[in-house]
């Protein structure tokens, strides 16, 4: 290292952690990204150093699947609290989903959210636009104007962003396709479940149960093999968000194998809770898709394993304790926190389930930052990418408490969970988001979009002269010559 080169912060005595490695090494940080990684006299000076002695260093995690409500339902949460409590769980990077109000479907709304998160952001972001019937038109004016992704419900969730019918599905697949942008994917079949809850709310089953027995996982299932089918033909790029059943699985991994570019992400809730949590949790722990039977718990966690299943993300949906109380099943907002937790809970599992830190490295900072086109900018700890990096106490037993946490919303299934690792601070690009457990002021505001890192392959499109554009365009021209 040349004498004359001082880093901004070297950070001493941790145990580094890559998707292959566990090892013992200094890391020093200028300018946002990582100098050098090494032996601890091997460092340049520095202007700060850091004690990391006893503690693991890992790269920052990558949440693709959160609701942070701005504009729009600021009470649940914003860009300032979602953003902090990403911070506290060790995250640096998130996707935030377009169910705003106004919902993220147009180049309009999209400059709005991207001014409130550019101010109000402690962590970097990337934004999600609505892939759907209403939006087809504004396509390339979202891709201009700075998204992650597209995000297309096929099926109703909080925010009742109507889901397309297939045939809307094919043709925006078919328009996104030659962009490489990735569609991640709400897979459950609306009219499925649409069906069977009214007949459940027709009989009067108002319990918790109720929610499950209307969202079966074959609601998921059918959804991602069409999907999958839809993706194969065009070359779109799709993501499945929130995998919960055992069912889901084969589905993705068939379409793995046929060689359709297709990610999969489950989120804690579909390991670490189950049917049997509904009696005591009732409400709070209505989210959609519903969490499952017990013997989904293992074959998700396999899939994780093996590679079936690429990440991590957490699906953190907040809303306030009277939401998630109500006496009617029916009434009780979906979804709940997540992004504070995950890394602690995750954890906890990986040591329960005897996996190893790396292995969760891989799926919550390496792959998604591939899925997206972000590596090795983003997810990774090499020499070059950002400082985006978690330290963490991988021995500290604790509680989670949700009076405790900095979203908004308190109240989630996890309140009582007790936790075998903590994140102690957060990097990111360089600057402290978190240290010692305290949100640092000056982070708020530093936050950036994601969107412009683009180290996506070229897309793989198919059939293009099938394509609605291209068949009416040569049903113009026909009629063009009959005339003539
Ligand atoms: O339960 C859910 N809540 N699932 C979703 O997909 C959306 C989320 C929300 O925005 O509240
Ligand atoms: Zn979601």
């Amino acid at each position: 290292m040349t004498a004359d080169i001082i880093a901004d912060l070297v950070i001493h005595g941790g145990t580094i952690v890559s998707p292959d490695a566990e090892y013992k090494a200094s890391i020093a940080i200028k300018d946002g990204s990582i100098l050098a990684i090494g032996e601890q006299g091997a460092m340049p000076q520095a202007k700060e150093t850091l004690d990391a002695t006893g503690l693991h260093i890992l790269p920052g995690a990558i949440d693709v699947h959160v609701h942070f409500r701005d504009p729009g339902y600021a009470q649940k949460e914003d860009f300032a609290s979602g953003t902090a409590a990403a911070a506290f769980g060790g995250v640096t990077t998130v996707f935030d989903m377009p169910n705003t109000l106004p919902a993220i479907s147009d180049a309009k709304s999209l400059a709005e959210k991207h001014a409130i998160a550019r101010a109000k952001a402690h962590i970097d972001y990337g934004l999600y636009a609505v892939l759907g019937e209403d939006s087809l038109p504004n396509i390339h004016a979202l891709i201009e104007g700075g998204v992650i992704g597209f995000k297309c419900y096929m099926g109703n969730t909080f925010g009742r962003i109507p889901s397309p019918t297939t045939g809307a599905m094919l043709e925006l697949f078919e328009i996104v396709a030659p962009t490489g942008k990735r569609i991640s994917l709400h897979a459950e079949t609306n009219s499925i479940m649409e069906r069977r809850e009214a007949r459940l709310r027709q009989m009067g089953r108002t319990d918790p149960l109720a929610h499950l027995a209307a969202r079966p996982a074959v609601v998921a299932t059918e959804a991602v093999a069409r999907a999958a089918i839809l993706a194969e033909w065009t070359g779109a790029r799709i993501h499945i968000l929130h995998i919960s059943s055992a069912a889901e699985l084969r589905p993705l991994a068939e379409a793995k194998a046929r060689g359709v570019d297709i990610t999969g992400e489950t989120c804690p809730q579909y390991l670490v809770l189950s049917a049997d949590d509904y009696e005591e949790r009732r409400g709070v722990i209505r989210v959609n898709p519903p969490v499952r039977e017990a013997e989904n718990q293992n074959p998700i966690w396999q899939a994780l394993v093996d590679g079936t299943i690429d990440m991590i993300a957490t699906d953190h949906a907040p809303h306030s304790i009277e939401e998630k109380t109500r006496e009617d099943i029916w009434t009780v907002d979906c979804g709940f926190p997540g992004v504070e937790t995950q890394m602690p809970l995750m954890l906890t599992e990986v040591a329960r389930r005897k996996a190893s830190i790396s292995d969760y490295v891989r799926w919550s900072a390496e792959n998604p930052a591939k899925c997206w086109g972000l590596f090795p900018k983003k997810g990774a700890l090499m020499v070059g990418s950002d400082a985006d990096i978690a330290i963490v106490d991988t021995n500290r037993t604790w509680t989670v408490d949700d009076n405790l946490t900095q979203s908004t919303a308190k109240i989630s299934p996890w309140h009582g969970m007790e936790a075998t690792a903590l994140p102690i601070h957060t990097i990111v690009r360089g600057r402290f988001a978190m240290k010692d457990r305290q949100l640092q002021e000056n982070a708020r505001g530093w936050g950036r979009s994601v969107h412009a890192i683009q180290a996506m392959p070229t897309p793989d499109v198919r059939h293009v002269d099938q394509t609605m554009a291209a068949v009416t365009s040569q049903t113009a021209t026909n009629k063009g010559s009959v005339a003539a």
